[in-house]
């Protein structure tokens, strides 16, 4: 495996996921992690990450010294090279002008295995304040910028230095130089797979388990449904899925999700109708946090006398990320400010002493879909676009009651039906109805009508985390506007939002 040492980049992350897309295992660790903690994933090299730190500056972190004592392959992407050059005793100095944007990059050292297929001149992308004055001993320059004599800088052994950000889309040859550091340079094979990953999963979740009972939330989603089918492929009825509808779900949700889990793979699962027991708890509120507290604490409630009625359970099964892991466990990340209170359905039920099984907490959602796939899941399932966990109710604006969330169904049906027909489902991250109290004016015949305004969204987005509105076509807008206005009734107005995030949020509310 490749081991990637954090020094607080933002594109930190998107070394890993770059890595991962060749096939090898890699870690993203705090930058002061100690080698107890990181040797038994059996290191092949070493990379240093960029970071928003000056090297010189005091108290500017590190890279642990046992990287360069172990002789392994070490490769530092901006902040990671300038702390190449400060800790083998070359010299950093702040630049004269900041650098940002695209520059030329042009090899001077055309032999090396590290720039294996690279043409002699290709862009790069640079984000730097800071620049190398003074390499290391024993190090060379082995390509330049008009703005950086030392663009890359190589040991003529297997250390390795860049001056911009191979990781992003913006250096188109930088997937070839990581993938010329980890194979060639490094000798990684590309042998993390799906089907390796199920296979390894498979043996470490029997060992963990033993002959103990698990229970896991199934709620539909990607995330759930996966863990779920991974772990019964792994010890079969030990696993018990509960299943609640809490009323706030998409139309057939519920069938469908029971038709896939319990007809067509056999596992046992637990169905709870719980629709009025959320409705009366969602009766009068209209905030939209005391909604997501409401709902989470509903959910718990359920799961919890459900899951005490199966008697002795040993395990949790969630559905943990590798991004939620990093973010819980940097040493360097920023607080944030609390937008909005995620809660996602499993919350752990806080007296049940259940112990956590988290078989995906490495993956990253791309290869948790490659993962599913694999397994053999309905394609459908697999792509599925993300759902809220407190569903449609955070799309029903102001109070939640019945016969919103059914023009809310109607109407994200409609949506649905009509984005997958147009062969864009997969393209846009997320696409959904919203309902609104605001009631406005139509005529339909020769009737006057009064009735509730949708707001269709549409976003693309590569992690939620920042979002545009989708460019839908026209025509398309319009089949959806007309559909929605002729067939569901209380609806006499659509409209699109064209709100990015930020400002705007993906959800309403
Ligand atoms: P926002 O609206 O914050 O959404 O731009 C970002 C992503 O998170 C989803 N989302 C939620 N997921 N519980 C969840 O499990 C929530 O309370 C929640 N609120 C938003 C949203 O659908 C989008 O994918």
């Amino acid at each position: 495996s490749i081991v990637i040492f954090d020094f607080g980049s933002q594109y930190s992350l998107l070394i890993a996921r770059r890595i991962r897309e060749l096939n090898v295992y890699c870690e993203l660790v705090p930058h002061n992690t100690p080698w107890e903690k990181i040797a038994h994933l059996n290191p092949k090299g070493f990379i240093l990450s960029g970071g928003p730190a000056s090297v010189y500056a005091p108290g500017a972190p590190m890279a642990p010294a046992y990287i360069y004592e172990s002789k392994m392959p070490v490769l530092g992407v901006c902040y990671g090279m300038q702390l190449i050059t400060q800790q083998l005793g070359g010299i950093v100095a702040e630049g004269q002008a900041r650098e940002y944007g695209h520059a030329v990059l042009h090899l001077s050292e055309f032999d090396d295995p590290f720039f294996k297929d690279l043409p002699d001149a290709s862009a790069a992308w640079m984000s730097h304040g800071d620049r190398v004055e003074k390499l290391p001993p024993d190090f060379k320059s082995l390509a330049y910028t008009e703005n950086s004599p030392y663009a890359v800088m190589g040991n003529g052994k297997n250390i390795y230095g860049l001056q911009f950000h191979p990781e992003v889309a913006h250096t188109p040859y930088g997937k070839t130089l990581l993938q010329n550091f980890v194979f060639n340079i490094c000798g990684c094979q590309p042998s993390w797979t799906p089907g390796h990953f199920i296979s390894e999963s498979i043996a470490k979740i029997k060992e963990q388990v033993g002959g103990g009972k698990v229970i896991a939330a199934l709620s539909g989603g990607v995330d759930s449904s996966i863990v779920a089918s991974l772990i019964h492929r792994a010890i079969g009825d030990q696993l018990t899925c509960i299943f609640v509808n809490n009323g706030l779900l998409r139309r057939e949700e519920a069938d469908r999700t029971l038709k896939v889990f319990r007809q067509n793979l056999g596992m046992n699962i637990v169905y709870v109708e719980a629709t009025d027991r959320f409705l009366k708890r969602l009766a009068g509120v209209t905030d939209p946090e005391l909604k997501r507290k409401a709902i989470g604490a509903e959910f718990i409630a359920v799961f919890e006398e459900e899951a005490l009625k199966l008697g002795q359970v040993d395990f949790l099964a969630q559905g943990t990320l590798y991004p939620d892991v990093i973010e819980s466990t940097s040493s360097v990340g920023t607080a944030s400010a609390k937008i909005k209170s995620h809660h996602n359905v499993g919350g752990l039920p806080e007296n049940m002493a259940l112990k956590l099984l988290e078989p995906v907490r490495y993956l990253f959602k791309d290869e948790v879909r490659q993962v599913g796939i694999e397994l053999g899941l309905p394609e459908e399932m697999v792509w599925r676009q993300p759902f809220p966990g407190p569903g449609l109710a955070i799309r029903a604006i102001g109070e939640v009651n019945r016969e919103k969330l059914e023009m809310l169904r109607a109407a994200d049906w409609i949506v649905m039906h009509e984005i997958k027909k147009a062969g864009l489902y997969r393209q846009v991250w997320q696409s959904f109805a919203i309902i609104t109290d605001v009631r406005s004016v139509g005529v339909m015949g020769d009737f006057r009508t009064y009735g509730h305004m949708v707001a269709i969204r549409a976003v693309t987005s590569d992690d939620a985390m920042t979002a545009d509105w989708a460019r839908l076509p026209y025509d398309l807008l319009a089949r959806i506007s007309n559909r929605i206005v002729n067939e569901v009734p209380g609806v006499n107005r659509v409209v699109y939002d064209i709100t990015s995030k930020p400002p705007g949020t993906i959800e309403w509310e």
